[in-house]
């Protein structure tokens, strides 16, 4: 049998120990996390540049809630559960679109752009007045530098206020105004969401598991800083690098930056021509992890150095999803149940430390 040694001791330091590996197995603490963690928290849904024009609509999923998210006619974005109050069915059912009016499939009711009721037909004349304010139920939405996110929990403190000046950081990129979501990828990875975000937060892998990565950035001066409800990491390319085939003189922006929002977001800047990447680890059941990699530059004909960054993004991201389903085998494997920390894991400490407390553990 296994010893397990709760706390290591080494030349005087005490380390300190992970979260224990029943949360990244356990079916029930995935039932209470999509409770406690991602009904209650902001979670991003899109991109401005996704309903530019009144009447485009994008509809996604939420902690297993379908939501709609539409431009009316007078300009203003709503988020709206994407149900129809009527009897519940499912009311719009493309992913994405341009509508002047819902319409439920099922007995015709029809809805305005800001979810106001337009036709009952199986209610007419007196009974049509019982059910006029039976209009779509809204959803906490706000945008932050173009990042559209909503937030399930009415009672949620406003995004500006959750993520302190993260928002304020972005800010600093000139460019990100002038992005648009360009495409969207997803993966399933067999492995706790949660094993995707500890593997983003420390770079301790790096030299081992990305060769290309430490080749180009300069991990002397790799730094993690951890903020308000969210981390970021930054380093900058090495002098005799070029990220891409870009000329460092010539690039827009030099040094790479790596956020991290709680729970689930992560929000990558790589030197280089003018690009924001979004990854999402959305939990599909405990053990299986949907991540959405989306990106976004100015224009959807990927010049040569940007098709360099994806590409020089994904190889990275394809060696940590092999990494994270090695890990998923041991979390199951009874030989340890927990980890410990090494000194510069400290943003997986403050994710953690977010997690049992959202877990009320
Ligand atoms: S359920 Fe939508 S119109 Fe009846
Ligand atoms: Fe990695």
């Amino acid at each position: 049998m296994a010893t397990y040694n709760p706390v290591i001791n080494k030349a005087e330091k005490t380390f300190e120990r992970s979260l224990t590996y029943d949360l990244y197995t356990d079916p029930k603490v995935y039932q209470q996390e999509l409770n406690d963690v991602f009904a209650k928290s902001w979670q991003l849904v899109g991109h401005v540049s996704q309903v530019e024009k009144a009447g485009q609509f994008f509809t996604c999923d939420v902690a297993g809630e379908p939501i709609l998210v539409t431009r009316g006619k007078d300009e203003v974005i709503r988020a709206f559960y994407n149900v129809c109050p009527h009897r519940a069915t499912k009311l719009e059912k493309a992913e994405a679109g341009t509508k002047k009016i819902f319409a439920c499939g099922y007995h015709g009711w029809t809805f305005h752009l800001d979810g106001q009721l337009n036709k009952a037909p199986n209610f007419s004349g007196e009974d049509a007045h019982c059910v006029s304010d039976r209009c779509l139920r809204s959803v906490r939405m706000e945008i932050g530098e173009g990042l559209i996110f909503v937030n399930l929990d009415d009672n949620a403190a406003p995004l500006a206020e959750v993520y302190g000046d993260f928002f304020d950081r972005l800010a600093k990129f000139p460019f990100l105004g002038e992005l648009k979501r360009i495409n969207q990828k997803t993966r399933v990875i067999k492995a706790n969401w949660k094993a995707f975000i500890d593997n983003y937060l420390e770079c301790d892998h790096c030299h081992v598991a990305h060769p290309s990565f430490i080749a180009t950035l300069d991990m002397k001066n790799y730094q993690i800083v951890t903020c308000q409800n969210y981390s970021v990491q930054a380093s900058v390319v090495k002098p005799d690098r070029k990220m891409g085939t870009t000329d460092l003189n010539e690039a827009e922006f030099q040094g790479g930056e790596f956020y991290w929002l709680w729970p689930n977001l992560m929000v990558t800047i790589y030197p280089g021509p003018a690009n924001m990447a979004t990854i999402q680890m959305v939990p599909i059941d405990h053990e299986t992890t949907l991540g959405v990699y989306t990106y976004y530059f100015r224009d959807e004909n990927l010049s040569q150095e940007e098709q360099d960054l994806v590409t020089f993004a994904e190889q990275v991201r394809a060696e940590d999803v092999e990494l994270v389903e090695l890990e998923q085998i041991g979390f199951r494997s009874r030989a340890f149940n927990q980890g410990v920390y090494s000194s510069s894991e400290k943003a997986i400490v403050q994710f953690h430390e977010m997690v049992l407390e959202a877990l009320g553990r």
